[in-house]
């Protein structure tokens, strides 16, 4: 059985009912039912407060798991260029912005966050020998960061994912990978993680978007 932590759990639960959230959560380690990071928890909230029965959720869970690391694999450049968006004219493949906040395990912001994100093209190839698809970029005060690129292709032995270093100020790198809920390989890629599954993902407008919450030791 694949091991999903609490906060998972909610992320993946907000589109259910509550009771199946709530029963996913039972055997979980924890004080009870209560949200996630701050920015993800509003649906649970709602919906715990209109129960009637439930403690009033906590604005955070200070329980929560650290996003857990990924091997970095053989393609990472460093110095890569600061930006926030990836794409460039004439590039292939489907837009994708993802977007999100840097926490640390006390539900705190993390601003100035370091975070360095390196991906595949859409035919599933990596720029070796410049930047392309590759940038760095700082949370803001509040933690939060946003990526344009495009969706990244698929290549022999690994499902689809979007590779990422992240590092607090002064802090530890965390090296990982992010992963998009739905895609067939996923089961078969012995890598992967549905803890580092996006969140909230929809295509709108031609435009695929989704959302991720790092959670950093601090
Ligand atoms: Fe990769």
């Amino acid at each position: 059985m694949i091991h999903l932590t609490r906060r998972r759990l909610l992320q993946l639960g907000l589109a259910l009912p509550l009771p199946m959230v709530l029963a996913a959560c039972d055997d979980q380690p924890g004080p009870g039912p209560s949200a996630g990071p701050a920015t993800t928890q509003g649906p649970a909230t709602t919906a715990a407060a209109s129960g009637g029965t439930l403690a009033p959720t906590p604005a955070c869970d200070d329980g929560d798991d650290p996003t857990p690391a990924q091997t970095e694999g053989p393609y990472f450049t460093p110095n890569s260029p600061q930006r926030a968006s990836l794409v460039e004219a004439g590039m292939g493949g489907r837009r994708l912005v993802v977007a999100g906040t840097v926490l640390t395990t006390g539900c705190r912001p993390v601003g100035r966050a370091l975070l360095d994100f390196w991906q595949a093209d859409d035919a599933g190839q990596y720029d070796n020998q410049g930047y392309r698809l590759r940038g760095h970029q700082f949370s803001d005060a509040d933690g939060g960061w946003r990526l344009e690129t495009i969706v990244p292709g698929l290549y022999t032995g690994r499902t689809r994912h979007i590779h990422v270093m992240v590092q607090a100020p002064d802090g530890p790198v965390l090296t990982t990978q992010l992963y998009f809920p739905g895609e067939p390989e996923n089961d078969r890629d012995g890598i992967f993680s549905p803890e580092l599954l996006l969140s909230d993902v929809r295509d709108t407008a031609g435009t695929r978007r989704g959302s991720f919450t790092f959670v950093l030791e601090g």
